[in-house]
């Protein structure tokens, strides 16, 4: 049995499809999500989650219609303005990953405010990705260390270790579980580099369905996995003091 992930990402796809399922519009099927963020959050601070981070909108994302992207960000607005004060009662920590420099100015100011009110918390930190994408974080460190070799640093200096501190995860504990929603099975450009060793849980379930009860099956199949970071199950070598005995 595996503790608790440190640190569980949800790729929360579905909205759409389960909206025409309902003969309702895309719409709808966002306002539904929303919810499923609401209760997903509750439900990871009452298990004990150390850090969630939900795909809330992708680099890609961008290119759908405009009225489209134009109902994400006020949904992204209203759950910012609704959830801070309790976020901030509840001991809920925001950050955010992703190039904040495309979101509009007010979300952007909305950000600032509600991560500064719950910096100091301590039960979950809850990540929002938003306009992220795994391969420009990616691009993103790569450049940055392109700019450091150029300042003079020796290029062999530079080792997995180092590239991740370049990532903008690189504060958060190891990414150990990626759930997704509604049948896909792809990973949708999230969390490619933390994503290495994560176990990957996939359901029908769509996002708007997605609860307490779903994340606690994702978490009791998590418990049951053997996981092995590209070693064998039995230690290939032992001391003779550690062969001896009964
Ligand atoms: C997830 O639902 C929400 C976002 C990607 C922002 P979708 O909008 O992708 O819904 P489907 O996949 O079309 O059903
Ligand atoms: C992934 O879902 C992005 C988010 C959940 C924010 P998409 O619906 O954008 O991914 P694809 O298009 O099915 O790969
Ligand atoms: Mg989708």
């Amino acid at each position: 049995m595996n503790a608790l992930p440190q640190h569980v990402g949800i790729i929360m796809d579905g909205n759409g499809r389960w909206a025409a399922r309902r003969q309702l519009g895309r719409v709808e099927g966002h306002r539904a999500g929303a919810e499923a963020v609401r209760r997903t959050i509750r439900a990871a601070r009452e298990i004990g989650l150390s850090t969630l981070t939900l795909y809330a909108f992708s680099a890609q994302n961008w290119a759908r219609p405009v009225a489209e992207v134009a109902h994400l960000m006020e949904l992204l607005s209203t759950f910012l303005r609704d959830e801070r004060d309790e976020l901030a009662l509840r001991g809920i920590r925001l950050v955010t990953i992703g190039d904040e420099s495309r979101l509009a100015p007010p979300i952007r100011d909305l950000l600032d405010i509600v991560k500064r009110m719950t910096c100091g918390n301590r039960e979950l930190t809850l990540c929002l990705a938003l306009s992220y994408g795994g391969r420009e974080a990616i691009v993103a460190a790569a450049r940055a260390l392109a700019r450091a070799v150029a300042g003079g640093m020796d290029p062999d200096a530079i080792d997995a270790a180092m590239f991740e501190e370049m990532l903008d995860t690189c504060a958060l504990p190891p990414l150990e579980l990626i759930i997704r929603t509604s049948g896909e099975l792809r990973l949708s450009n999230f969390l490619l580099w933390e994503a290495a060793y994560a176990e990957l849980y996939f359901t029908e379930v769509p996002w708007p369905d997605f609860g307490r009860r779903e994340l606690d099956a994702a978490l009791a199949a998590f418990a049951q996995r053997r996981r092995r970071f590209g070693l064998t199950e039995e230690p290939a070598i032992r001391s003779p003091a550690a062969r001896a005995g009964p």
